[in-house]
């Protein structure tokens, strides 16, 4: 059987890196109202609070590290790869760890080291302006506040149709660290068992969808990922030097 990888994930797989989940104990939804940071209409009613709540977090991304879980998924990739056999990886998360480990990441919540001008549409990378009192003009347009290239509460996801179009093909997809709280990526369960695909979920409690779910895996991703890729690669006979 050629396999065929889709990976979902969320807060929880970067929680071991140090970046607060949403609304596990202490995660940042108990700290800040959604509604009051992560909407259209925050930033309209009050761009400065909405910025330095980004800001935080964009400067936080210099201080953590990819952690095993990252890792193991960047080497899963590579090994399939190596075979021929399609990977996917969507991310609700915000932060560059995937990337920095290596994965090629479909970010379906965009990514907190992207700015983006409301004006022009110009997107750019960027870690120099971190000063959360501080809005950072486009240079492009003269707009004289770039905001988070990050995907708010009402706004629309991006990648959607092509995920879909991936989890109808594959074979196994595996959800690390996710609440399943958010829709669409809450749905990517459902579409996988729908469509035949084996369905594994690895978070520190059973999801609400579990009964749904194949094989669910108890524990910290930084623990259990890096395990599951080894079966799998030994499973799928790829190369255990990916
Ligand atoms: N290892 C594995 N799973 C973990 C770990 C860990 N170390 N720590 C926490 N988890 C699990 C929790 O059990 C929970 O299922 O990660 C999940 C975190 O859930 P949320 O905080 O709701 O994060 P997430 O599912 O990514 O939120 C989805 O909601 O607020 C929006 O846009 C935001 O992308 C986010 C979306």
């Amino acid at each position: 059987m050629r396999p065929a990888v889709v990976v979902l994930t969320g807060a929880g797989v970067s929680a071991d890196s140090g970046v607060s989940t949403f609304r596990d104990a202490g995660g940042l939804w108990e700290e800040q109202r959604l509604e009051d940071v992560a909407t259209p209409e925050a930033w309209a009613r009050d761009p400065a609070l909405v910025w330095r709540f980004y800001q935080l977090r964009r400067a936080q991304l210099a201080e953590v590290e990819p952690n095993p879980a990252h890792l193991a998924l960047a080497r899963l990739e590579r090994a399939l790869a190596l075979a021929g056999a399609p990977f996917t990886l969507v991310s609700q998360n915000v932060d560059d760890l995937h990337a920095r480990a290596g994965s090629s990441v479909l970010s379906m919540h965009g990514q907190l080291r992207v700015l983006a001008c409301e004006a022009c549409g110009r997107t750019l990378e960027d870690d120099a302006h971190l000063d959360p009192e501080s809005f950072v003009p486009c240079s492009a347009c003269g707009h004289p506040r770039l905001r988070p290239d990050v995907v708010w509460f009402g706004e629309l996801p991006r990648f959607v149709d092509q995920v879909e179009v991936r989890l109808h093909e594959a074979t196994h997809f595996l959800a690390v660290g996710t609440s399943g709280a958010v829709w669409p990526a809450a749905g990517f369960l459902g579409l996988a068992r729908a469509t035949g695909t084996r369905t594994f979920v690895n978070a520190l409690e059973a999801p609400d969808n579990a009964g749904e779910v194949d094989h669910f895996l108890p524990g910290r991703a930084a623990e259990v990922i890096p395990g599951l890729v080894d079966t799998w690669i030994d499973e799928w006979g790829l190369s255990a030097h990916a």
